[in-house]
């Protein structure tokens, strides 16, 4: 089987000013020129996205966005469509960060909507899922994950979630330095894999990439990597200093 081409993505949350947005693309751009055998994508901050578009063009890396609103326009202060992210220059979403679920209110079905957005407008959405400590500890974990892509796909036809990335991300991982073992996320990406499967085909199963999200830093990349299931990371933290984010890029 055609091995699946990985993707190293860079989540910026909400750091960096457009200058320093820019400097740090620039740096990026540099570091990576050529040498690399993954997709690249980040994802700055909103007001950041023109200007470091026009930083990555013609390179090798690609713009995400870390939010989309469902609708295409309208009386919806403080917003941003999807017309609007693919006219800043993106190709990709993030779509139900733990954080955006935790601190704003988004549910399985918010994200459901924003995934069907993001496709019609053509743009790649990275559909992040992942447990709490209290629902691992609790053997919760299977239960969880299975419900935040069964209802976050819901409705979505094989053909329209081809280009679809699934980001896994405990939420006791994120920020914290603590990564979740090579094993561990082995055994959930096979799951993961197992319920596309199930929801989709075994075509789909084999072809769509599975990330790791958590405390991903230089020294913990490869070793995650070596797994068969782990197609890529997206990276918080280590993805703000161009020469740390590099060294994850080129693993
Ligand atoms: P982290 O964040 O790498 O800082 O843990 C990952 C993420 O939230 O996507």
């Amino acid at each position: 089987m055609e091995k699946r081409r990985s993707l190293i993505a860079g989540n910026w949350k909400m750091f960096k000013t457009s200058s320093e947005a820019v400097e740090t693309a620039q740096k990026l751009v540099e570091l990576t020129d050529g040498k690399v055998s993954s997709d690249i994508m980040i994802a700055p901050p909103f007001t950041s996205l023109v200007p470091v578009s026009d930083i990555l063009k013609g390179s090798n890396i690609a713009l995400g966005a870390q939010n989309i609103f469902w609708e295409p326009e309208g009386a919806y202060t403080g917003e941003i469509s999807s017309a609007m992210l693919v006219s800043a220059g993106c190709e990709y979403v993030i779509i139900g960060h733990s954080e955006r679920r935790q601190y704003f209110g988004e549910t399985d079905i918010t994200v459901n909507k924003k995934i069907k957005a993001a496709i019609k407008a053509n743009l790649v959405p990275i559909i992040c899922v992942g447990e709490s400590e209290k629902e691992r500890e609790s053997n919760n974990t299977f239960f969880v994950l299975d419900k935040q892509l069964t209802k976050g796909l819901k409705n979505l036809a094989l053909n329209d979630i081809k280009t679809l990335v699934i980001a896994y991300e405990p939420i006791w991982a994120i920020g914290t330095g603590k990564t979740a073992t090579s094993k561990q996320a082995q055994e959930i990406h096979k799951f993961l894999r197992s319920l596309i499967e199930k929801n989709f085909g075994d075509s789909l199963a084999k072809s769509i990439r599975i990330l790791y999200g958590g405390s991903v830093k230089p020294d913990s990349i490869k070793e995650l990597m070596s797994m068969p299931d782990v197609d890529g990371a997206l990276v918080g933290g280590a993805s703000l200093n161009p020469e740390t984010f590099s060294k994850i890029v080129n693993f």
